[in-house]
């Protein structure tokens, strides 16, 4: 076990956890979790689909022309406690369609939960947030009132805050319940939302990771410096902050100089401005979970025979074969506070930004240093046929 320790600790060169981070985080709000992910994209209704038959998420509600919702259509998908929103527009013109003619399909909204949202406004606009929509008593119909107010943070993405204590529909006014939902894929058991990463310019990590200390009260959970972060060919740093109960974690990755392109940079180039570039969602069975994916279509990255020839003496036993591991591509890591076993998607739409992260905990509050180098690789050698590296 020691010599499983020390191999662990020597993984984690370059990454410096910071292991008061949850009692230095100020929870003014305080954020009680994440509420939702909206999704603007091209075409909802198909996206939904997509979530349902190939990721296992149930359509519970739905808002459009049939609601009395005149410029766009949203579907919200639920698995446990991750619940996703599609939102789609109805015409050339607006937000919705703007965003998605520019970026592609993405991430619009990162919503927390909170008691109060007018405080949560107020709190951080005075803390220096750029507002999006000041408090709102965002409708109420005879499920009764929804309350919601937004700021922004990097690129486009905003972050809602949202109070449904008074509110007891589907999901929002102007959403109508989905009474028969068609049958979603089975053999997937998603549980939360782990982490949300966003990328952002080369020179404007710190500047969005002091705007989550001092606006939103996070702090630092990990520093990753280019030393750990890096290939032959290309480089980033990443910083993880933490609310104060760590339900809420976002590393922020910017580009490092190197060689050839960083993969923060071929998302920047095709995103057209800082975004989030991958939600890790949380399983108790990963190789369940991801032999179903995998049986309904969802691609991968793949990680080369080598990876797990020496993997073993990396990680130590981590309750699966490795012949398991290899056989659905998921990688391993430890470090001196447990292990967890993770895996990426490709990018889930035409461009090559946005993907999925699937990870499974066993005390590590890491987020798969040891795997960073292999991974990178596999993404270069994608970013090299896409003509991007
Ligand atoms: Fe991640």
């Amino acid at each position: 076990m020691t010599e499983t320790l020390s191999r662990g600790a020597a993984n984690q060169a370059g990454a410096h956890l910071n292991k008061d981070a949850y009692a230095q985080a100020q929870d003014f709000l305080p954020l009680k979790g994440l509420d939702h992910v909206e999704f603007w994209v091209g075409n909802a209704r198909q996206a939904a689909h997509y979530f349902r038959a190939l990721w296992g998420f149930t359509p519970i509600a739905y808002a459009g022309l049939e609601t009395g919702i005149r410029d766009r259509t949203s579907y919200v998908m639920r698995q446990n406690d991750i619940t996703i929103v599609l939102t789609g527009a109805l015409s050339p013109e607006g937000e919705i369609a703007e965003h998605v003619h520019r970026h592609g399909d993405g991430v619009h909204d990162i919503a927390f939960a909170v008691d109060d949202v007018r405080s949560a406004w107020v709190e951080t606009t005075k803390r220096g947030a750029r507002s999006y929509l000041e408090f709102a008593e965002a409708g109420s119909d005879e499920d009764g009132t929804l309350r919601r107010s937004a700021i922004h943070t990097y690129g486009e993405v905003i972050h809602s805050f949202i109070d449904r204590s008074d509110f007891h529909g589907a999901f929002a006014p102007g959403f109508r319940k989905v009474k028969k939902p068609a049958r979603a894929a089975g053999g997937l058991s998603l549980l939360e939302i782990d982490h949300c990463v966003g990328n952002v310019a080369l020179g404007d990590m710190d500047k969005y990771v002091d705007y989550y200390r001092d606006v939103l009260g996070f702090a630092q959970l990990i520093h990753y410096d280019d030393k750990v972060i890096h290939t032959e060919y290309s480089a980033l740093m990443s910083k993880v902050m933490t609310n104060g109960n760590g339900r809420v974690k976002f590393p922020i990755n910017e580009p490092a100089p190197a060689k050839k392109k960083s993969q923060i940079q071929e998302f920047l180039d095709y995103y057209l401005d800082a975004g989030t570039q991958h939600i890790a969602l949380r399983t108790e069975d990963i190789v369940g979970t991801v032999r179903a994916l995998r049986e309904n279509g969802v691609e991968f990255l793949g990680m080369p025979h080598a990876y797990y020839e020496t993997l073993a003496d990396r990680v130590g036993d981590v309750g699966v074969p490795i012949e398991t591991l290899e056989e659905l591509g998921i990688e391993a890591d430890r470090d001196e506070e447990g292990y967890l076993l993770q895996i990426f998607t490709r990018p889930i739409q035409d461009r090559p930004t946005f993907f999925f992260e699937i990870i499974e905990r066993h005390g590590s509050r890491g987020f798969g240093v040891g795997n960073f180098k292999a991974l990178f690789e596999a993404i270069e050698i994608e970013q090299a046929r896409r003509g991007n590296l």
